[in-house]
Parts: structure tokens; sequence; C-alpha cells
């Protein structure tokens, strides 16, 4: 029998990333990822300079993406790409550009929902990863969102907690700017924590309930315990950095971990996924690694490269689409604000 081979180009454009990635079936051939650095100076992401390098980027990025792969673009079956949520003017880079290519291969389009791609990065095939079974819980943590997810089948998500204010990554960036580190400032703040103390400074939690966070009483705990110890010794940060950010990442890993508990309990369900830019984040793969034996949960951590905003994500989200003939209108349009369950 001659097997079939699918190929699906994904396409992320949602924040300040440009990627493109190509997978067969649901194995990733490649994963081109332009970040840029242009706002790290500006300290946060500044979306018409983020529109401007993904208009630059996309095609340079999508041609070294299906050169990599080893492929034509005439091998491609389907374009897929962010739909949103995020960004507007970066969205509409990789929307536009997407809706030409598969018009030009004449393929189906396929839109994907970037925080469902997040979760669904747990089924690109991978040598030793085990799929999460139905109906497993996922902790989204990234720049912009911190949500448990109850997951009953590839497309049938359902919000069970999230925070009422600030995500956690920006918990983390926000930390990093009060202590003068550069934006952003989460993956800092881990590499520092790994040398320092995590008991040497305590941080009250937030408490708001049952299975939803608040980050922004803890940003202002953090700035006012910050500013009272300079004023006693204006080189406190640069004398106690590893301690302050061991304690800052120790408390908000405790934060997640406690509503994790509270998810189990309340559902019932053990198996436990992270996803999102902060599941890069290494006392959060460790706590959870340690839960299995500890608490009889199975645990499922995405690769490295596939936590921060990625197109192989997208790509395998269209692939599971594609399986169902789940196309796109050519007038799809763009959408800011998307929930997980839309
Ligand atoms: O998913 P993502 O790449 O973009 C969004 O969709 O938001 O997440 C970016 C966030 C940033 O806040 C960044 O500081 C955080 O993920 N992040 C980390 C780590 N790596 C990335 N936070 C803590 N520890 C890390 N190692
Ligand atoms: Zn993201």
């Amino acid at each position: 029998m001659v097997s079939k081979n699918t190929y699906i180009l994904g396409i992320e454009s949602s924040c300040d990333d440009t990627s493109a990635a190509v997978i067969r079936n649901g194995k990733v051939l490649s994963n081109i990822v332009a970040s840029q650095e242009i706002h790290a100076k500006y300290g946060g992401v500044v979306p018409e300079l983020a529109s401007r390098a993904h208009q630059q980027n996309i095609v340079p990025v999508v041609q070294q993406a299906i050169e990599q792969a080893g492929i034509n673009k005439d091998d491609l079956n389907a374009i897929s790409f962010t739909k949103g949520p995020g960004l507007m003017g970066s969205l509409l880079v990789g929307t536009s550009f997407a809706k030409s290519l598969a018009m030009g291969l004449n393929i189906p389009l396929i839109d994907v929902n970037h925080m469902q791609a997040h979760i669904l990065a747990h089924f690109i095939e991978e040598e030793n990863t085990r799929f999460p079974p139905f109906p497993f819980v996922c902790l989204t943590i990234s720049g912009g969102h911190t949500q448990i997810v109850k997951v009953s089948n590839y497309f049938e998500f359902e919000i069970l907690g999230e925070t009422i204010d600030d995500a956690v990554g920006e918990a983390f960036d926000k930390s990093a700017k009060i202590l003068g580190l550069s934006y952003p400032g989460g993956p800092l703040v881990d590499r520092y924590a790994q040398q320092g103390n995590p008991k040497a400074f305590s941080f009250t939690k937030p408490k708001v309930g049952d299975l939803d966070f608040s980050f922004s009483g803890l940003k202002t705990g953090i700035l006012y315990f910050i500013q009272k110890k300079l004023e006693e010794n204006p080189r406190f940060i640069q004398e106690n950095i590893y301690d302050i950010c061991a304690s800052i990442q120790y408390t908000i890993v405790e934060i997640l971990m406690d509503k994790l508990k509270n998810t189990v309990q309340k559902t019932g369900i053990k198996h436990i996924a992270i996803a999102g830019g902060v599941s890069a984040n290494s006392e959060i793969r460790k706590r959870l690694q340690l839960a299995q034996n500890q608490w009889g949960w199975t645990t499922y951590i995405p690769k490295f490269e596939y936590t921060t905003d990625n197109a192989a994500m997208i790509a395998i989200a269209g692939y599971l689409k594609y399986l169902n003939k789940n196309y796109a209108d050519i007038s799809v349009k763009a959408t800011a604000r998307l929930k997980v369950t839309e």
C-alpha cells in the first residue's frame, strides 16, 4: 500500500515572533522562529514595530521553513495560520500572507486559534512523547494568558479558571522590570533563580477564589518590598539578585501548583499538561515532574521549543483540522480577541 503523506505549512505572527514550520503528518520537519530584538530597548512589545518586522521577516522565514523541510512548495497540502488572539497589525501580516499563498497554490487555508495551538503542541509526534489522553487538564501560561483548561478532545475546550488581572508571564516580566532586567524578563528570572535561595524572601500569595488567579497584587508587593529595601541599601538588588529571583519564581510556581492541586481535587482528572511561554520555566517543569511520584499525576511537559510562540504548534493544529476537512473561507478575518473556546 502506498502511504500518502500530508504536508502542512504553519504560520505564526500573533505577537513579536515571526515563525513558519512544515510538518509531515504529525512530525515537524522545520520550525523557524525569527524573534524581534527591537522591542527589548522599549521594555515591551511595540505593536507598530512588530507588524513592520513581521512584514520584513515573513518571506525569508517561510522560504527557510520550506527549504529546511526538504520539500517544494507544491508539495504542501494546506496552509495554516494564526487567526488570533494577538496584536491586530501582527496578525494581519500572517493572515494576508497565508491567504495569498493558499490562493496561489490552490490549496486549503486553515485558521488556527493561537491558544488552542499552544495546547495542541502536545500532539506533535516526537520520539518518546506520550500524548495526553482525553480528558486532560492544561495549564496555559503565557505573556497574555493564564488559564486552566479542560480538554475533552482536539477541539473541545472548557475554561475552568483564569486570571482576573495580569497573566503569569506579565508577573515574571514586570518583576524583572522592577529589578532593572531587560524584556522579556521571564527567562532571566529563571536563569538567576537557579543560583539563589527560594526561601530567602517571602511574598504574600494572592487570595482569589477557587481555580482563578490574580498576579497584580503580587507585582505591587514585590515593588514595595524592593523600594523599601533600596532605601536601606541602594545596592540591595545587585547584592541579592539571585535570591530575589529565586524567591519570586518560587512564589509564582507555588501559586500555579496550588491551583493545579485544586483542579485535580475538583475534577478528578490527573492527566496534567502545561503549555505557553512560561511552561519553559525550569521550576514549573521540575515541580510537575515531581508531582508524578508525589501525587500520582501523569504530567505532560512540552519540548522547550514548543513552549514559546512557534509555528510548529500552528502546523499541528492545522493538521488536526485538515484531517477533519475543517477549512477556512478566504474571507476569514484576523481576530485580536479570541477565547480558547472559540
Ligand atoms: O507564549 P509566549 O511566547 O507568548 C505569548 O503568547 O504571550 O509567552 C511569552 C512569555 C513572556 O512573558 C516570557 O517572559 C515568558 O513567556 N517566559 C518565561 C520563560 N520563558 C519565557 N517565564 C518564565 N521562565 C521562563 N523560562
Ligand atoms: Zn503564545
